[in-house]
C-alpha cells in the first residue's frame, strides 16, 4: 500500500511498504515507530497500548488487514485474522465496528481471486482511515460551536489525533476551538494508571501551542471548585443505546464532580463508537489490565514498583459515565442533548443509511 494521505498523520503510517505506528507507551519523550505488519505484532501493540484511544484501533487493525491481503492469502485465513484482531482489546466497539466492516468486504469477494480480494480489502481500510478524518472535522465543527471564548476546559485520558486518523474526538474539538481565535486553558488529568493524560496530552497540546496545565486526577475537584473549570470534554470508547457510556477509567468520577458543581459535561465520539446493540452501561464489557499497572508503573521505557508486589488490586481500564450526567453528546453527526437522551432518542441521530439511522 502506498497511500500518501496515509503517512501524513502521527499515529499509525503505511507508506515506503510498511505498516507502523507510533509507539505511545515511549511518549513523550521518544517517539519511536515500530512495525505493525503482521497480525501477531498488531494484537501485542493493541494489548500493550502502543497504539491506542478507540478509533485509532479500529483504523490501525483495518490498515492490518490490508497488509495481510496483500501477501495474497485467502478469504479464509483474512476473516480469521478480523476475528483475532477483533478480540484484542473488549470494550472500544470502533475495533469490532471495523473489523465487521472489513469481514463484510471479505465474505462479499472470498471468490474473486487473490489480488481482487487484496485490492478490496485495501480499499476498504483506505475508506476507515479516510472516514475518521473526516468524522473528527465533523465533531469538531459541532464542538467547537458550544465553547465560549476564555473558558477553561477540563479533559480526561488523550482523545485527540494519537487516539484517531485526524484531529482527534474532544481535543480535536478544543483545537478547533483553538485555531478559530478562542481563547482557551485546558486543564489535563494525568489519568492514572496509564498516564494518557500525563504523557500524551500534554504532549499533543503543547504541539498545538494551547495552553494547559497538568493536574493529578485528584485535583479535579479543588479546581473545578476554585471556579477555573467551565466544562469538561472526554472521549468515549463505547455509547450505548441509553446515552450511558463507557471511557477511560475515572471519566465517571470527573463526571460526577462536574454535576456536582453545575459544570457542562460533555463526550465526544463519532457515530462509530454508538452501539445500539448495548441497551446501557450495564451491558458493556469493561477491559480488566496487568495488576502491575496498579502497582507502579509499566511501559516501553521501563518499569518501577511501589506497592508490594502481591498487593491485591482491581485494574478495570474503562468505567461507565450514566446518561443523567451528560449535559449533551457531541457526536460527527451533531450534538444529542442530555433531555433527548432521557427521552430515548440517541437512534434519531444514526448518519442517514445506517442501522438504526434514516434510510
Ligand atoms: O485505553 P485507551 O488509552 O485506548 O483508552 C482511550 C480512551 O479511553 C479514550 O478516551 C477513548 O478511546 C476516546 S479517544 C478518541
Amino acid at each position: 500500500m502506498n497511500r500518501s494521505s496515509l503517512s501524513l498523520r502521527y499515529a499509525a503510517r503505511d507508506s515506503g511498504g510498511a505498516l507502523t505506528i507510533l509507539d505511545q507507551q515511549a511518549l513523550p519523550d521518544t517517539e519511536r515507530w515500530l512495525e505493525a505488519d503482521t497480525v501477531d505484532a498488531m494484537i501485542g501493540h493493541l494489548h500493550a497500548l502502543r497504539v491506542r484511544g478507540a478509533p485509532l484501533i479500529g483504523v490501525a487493525a483495518a490498515l492490518c488487514l490490508a497488509r495481510l491481503a496483500d501477501t495474497g492469502v485467502n478469504a479464509r485465513a483474512l476473516a480469521d485474522a478480523a476475528r483475532r484482531l477483533r478480540a484484542a482489546r473488549p470494550t472500544a466497539v470502533n475495533l469490532m465496528w471495523a473489523m465487521d466492516r472489513m469481514t463484510g468486504i471479505i465474505e462479499a469477494h472470498a471468490s474473486g481471486g487473490a489480488a481482487s480480494l487484496a485490492a478490496r480489502v485495501e480499499a476498504e481500510a483506505v475508506a476507515i482511515f479516510d472516514e475518521d478524518v473526516a468524522l473528527c472535522d465533523a465533531m469538531a465543527a459541532h464542538g467547537a460551536a458550544l465553547i465560549a471564548d476564555g473558558e477553561g476546559i477540563l479533559t480526561h485520558c488523550n482523545t485527540g489525533g494519537l487516539a484517531t486518523a485526524g484531529i482527534g474526538t474532544a481535543l480535536g474539538v478544543l483545537r478547533r476551538a483553538w485555531e478559530s481565535g478562542k481563547r482557551l486553558h485546558v486543564w489535563v488529568d494525568e489519568t492514572r494508571p496509564l498516564l494518557q493524560g500525563g504523557r500524551l496530552t500534554t504532549y499533543e497540546l503543547g504541539r498545538l501551542g494551547i495552553p494547559h496545565t497538568l493536574i493529578t486526577d485528584s485535583m479535579a475537584a479543588m479546581v473545578m471548585r476554585s471556579g477555573q473549570i467551565h466544562r469538561v470534554l472526554v472521549g468515549a470508547d463505547r455509547i450505548a443505546a441509553n446515552g450511558d457510556f463507557a471511557n477511560k477509567v475515572g471519566t465517571y468520577g470527573v463526571a460526577v464532580l462536574a454535576a456536582h458543581h453545575g459544570i457542562p459535561f460533555h463526550p465526544v465520539a463519532p457515530w462509530s463508537t454508538v452501539d445500539l446493540a448495548t441497551r446501557d452501561g450495564a451491558a458493556i464489557p469493561i477491559e480488566e489490565r496487568d495488576p502491575a499497572e496498579v502497582r507502579g508503573v509499566v511501559g516501553s521505557l521501563g518499569s518501577l514498583r511501589w506497592a508490594p508486589a502481591e498487593a491485591p488490586v482491581f485494574n478495570p481500564a474503562f468505567d461507565v459515565t450514566p446518561a443523567a450526567l451528560v449535559t449533551s453528546i457531541v457526536l460527527d453527526t451533531g450534538v444529542v442533548t442530555g433531555a433527548e437522551l432521557q427521552r430515548g432518542n440517541l437512534a434519531n441521530h444514526a448518519p442517514a443509511g445506517t442501522a438504526g439511522g434514516p434510510r
